[in-house]
């Protein structure tokens, strides 16, 4: 199936954003279909390594409708979701306007130009993001420049098991499953056909760990789970 919606290139922030603005309704219920509701539990633990409490300030970036955000503001950090799809950020807008929560807030916004000066935050963490941005490796500088020094950056996406055949039979998942379930429950087909597009171009979890390495970070970890198929990179910015 050719794909509309991975574009290399300085065209691809635009596709991307046409791509989440077409989803964005039916998002929520869409991963928790594909993922068999497994991606809450890997946030949970990205929140639990962020190790936020009152007084901290958090950023989610790509925070999409808001579920890593949420769970930091929970646990009482000062915490701002960015991302810069509108269409992401309503839906996002209308969970908090439910929640109430008041330490919590919603930027529009660039993950790889972040407008906040450096040394800002106690844990800056992506889900399902970086992936999708023109340049990883840029949003992993940003990551590193806003974090404070002892500050934790935490990525979640999905990766490459090392296993040939783990991986033959995910990447047909990719292929068939996810696509077939966008197409009969929201009639995007092609929407999810682009997460094994952007996966493809994406090196994941070991280039990940090893750019986090390149920026100095310390206790540079990859978590991997499912096999490989999904994986939280996780550092630390030297004090
Ligand atoms: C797959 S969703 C992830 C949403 C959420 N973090 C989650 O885990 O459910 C990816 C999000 O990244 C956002 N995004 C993509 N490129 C971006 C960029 N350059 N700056 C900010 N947000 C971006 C999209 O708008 C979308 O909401």
């Amino acid at each position: 199936m050719s794909n509309v919606f991975y574009e290399p290139g300085e065209q691809r922030a635009a596709k991307v954003g046409s791509l989440f603005a077409r989803i964005a309704r039916h998002y929520d219920f869409l991963n928790d279909l594909q993922s068999f509701g497994l991606h809450r539990r890997w946030k949970q633990r990205v929140v639990k390594l962020a190790g936020v409490a009152t007084g901290d300030r958090a950023l989610d970036l790509c925070c999409g409708t808001g579920d890593l955000a949420f769970a930091l503001a929970r646990r009482g950090a000062e915490t701002t979701g960015l991302d810069f799809s509108p269409e992401m950020l309503a839906v996002a807008d209308r969970r908090n306007g439910k929640l109430k929560l008041p330490n919590l807030k919603f930027l529009q916004g660039d993950a790889q130009q972040l407008p906040f000066p450096d040394n800002s935050f106690t844990a800056v963490t992506i889900g399902y993001g970086l992936r999708n941005l023109t340049s990883w490796e840029r949003g992993l500088e940003e990551m590193h420049r806003v974090a404070r020094p002892g500050g934790r950056l935490i990525v979640l996406d999905f990766g490459k098991p090392a296993n040939g055949l783990w991986r033959a039979i995910y990447f047909t998942h990719l292929k068939m499953s996810v696509p077939l379930l966008g197409w009969l429950f929201c009639g995007n087909a092609s929407a999810y056909a682009y997460i094994l597009e952007s996966l493809k171009h994406y090196p994941a979890q070991l280039a990940v760990a090893d750019k986090m390495r390149r920026l100095n970070l310390t206790d540079v970890r990859v978590i991997n789970l499912l096999g490989g198929a999904m994986a939280i990179n996780y550092g630390e910015k030297v004090r």
